[in-house]
């Protein structure tokens, strides 16, 4: 089948979706991001001048603060010169359509776009349009994909867990709205972790939602019982039509991660959130700060492996 991500030769041209990634690609990334650990840990940032040369826009149409931070950090310590769109004051506010945009910044010699949009399928778009010597990351499109998210994600748990083929993993949370979620469970799936589980109430997952691979539990007690990584989701209220919910104090009573829930799960469980946190929605303060959280060494981790995927692209011919 025809995979938009790879070029003839397989490599990978575009990173658009963990989902129909080849295990072997996924792998590589992480194993490349280990090569950038210590550059991206160290004191001293050394650079490495992959990028040298290459020019990379980062078009946000959606905030961010980690995403699009660490993709600028990433860029800059491969050695790219990175410019930010400002989209507030660029001229999609006169009404230019996304293309238009893009085959604007394609004329300033663009390599590589890191594109952030509230449609689902923008940065497939995209993708299609540019000629073939430029690259497209998805930085999250609506619903549908967060591919480097998860990537850092399968990154972190290997570094705490070493093995995915052993692991018992639950996505807590609003898996209905989450882009996060869906790449989660398609990386980890194609990994091989052999028991993923989904955590919410029914009117926050996907119809059908057990084809992906997953078993669904909608008491969290239950659910988190002898897991190894629990991986907490943001309630997503600007994606959210009509009322799904009670209230937030409902959600946290029900769905909220507490330390007496989080003592059902295995004692040396690590604790993931992607960011933004609602603290007191999704997760009790003392588990977010707490002894089995990695939610920062995450965001640390997104460095190295957004490197990795940039220089693969940048070295796809
Ligand atoms: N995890 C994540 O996408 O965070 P930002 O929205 O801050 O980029």
């Amino acid at each position: 089948m025809n995979n938009p991500q790879l070029n003839k030769k397989g490599e990978l041209q575009h990173l658009l979706s963990t989902e129909g990634l080849p295990a072997s690609i996924i792998r590589n990334i992480l194993d490349r991001a280990t090569s950038f650990v210590a550059t991206a840990e160290g004191d001293e940032i050394k650079r490495v001048p992959l990028l040298h040369g290459k020019s990379v826009f980062n078009i946000f149409f959606e905030n961010s603060t980690r995403t699009r931070t660490t993709f600028e950090i990433a860029a800059k310590r491969l050695a790219a010169d990175v410019v930010n769109l400002n989209i507030g004051s660029s001229s999609t506010s006169k009404g230019e359509t996304l293309l238009d945009t893009v085959d604007n910044l394609c004329a300033m010699h663009a390599d590589m776009f890191v594109v952030r949009h509230a449609q689902s399928g923008a940065a497939h778009l995209i993708a299609q349009h540019v000629a073939p010597e430029v690259h497209v990351v998805n930085a999250g499109d609506g619903r549908h994909a967060h591919p480097t998210q998860a990537l850092l994600d399968m990154f972190t748990i290997r570094h705490y867990k070493k093995e995915f083929h052993n692991l018992r993993v639950a996505i807590v949370g609003d898996i209905l709205h989450s882009r996060v979620a869906r790449s989660q469970i398609h990386a980890l799936t194609t990994l091989g972790v052999p028991e993923v589980r989904v955590i919410a109430p029914k009117t926050l997952l996907p119809s059908m939602v057990e084809k992906l691979g997953v078993r669904v539990y909608h008491d969290m007690q239950e659910g988190l019982r002898d897991v190894d990584v629990v991986m907490m989701l943001r309630l997503q209220n600007e994606r959210m039509q009509g009322a799904l919910l009670p209230s937030a104090q409902e959600y946290f009573k029900y769905y909220g991660l507490t330390q007496e829930k989080l003592a059902l799960a295995k004692e040396d469980a690590i604790v993931m959130h992607p960011g933004p946190m609602n603290r007191g929605v999704e997760i009790d303060s003392s588990v977010a700060d707490g002894s089995n959280s990695v939610i920062l060494p995450q965001v640390t981790f997104g460095i190295a492996v957004r490197m990795a995927v940039m220089s693969m692209l940048a070295g796809a011919k």
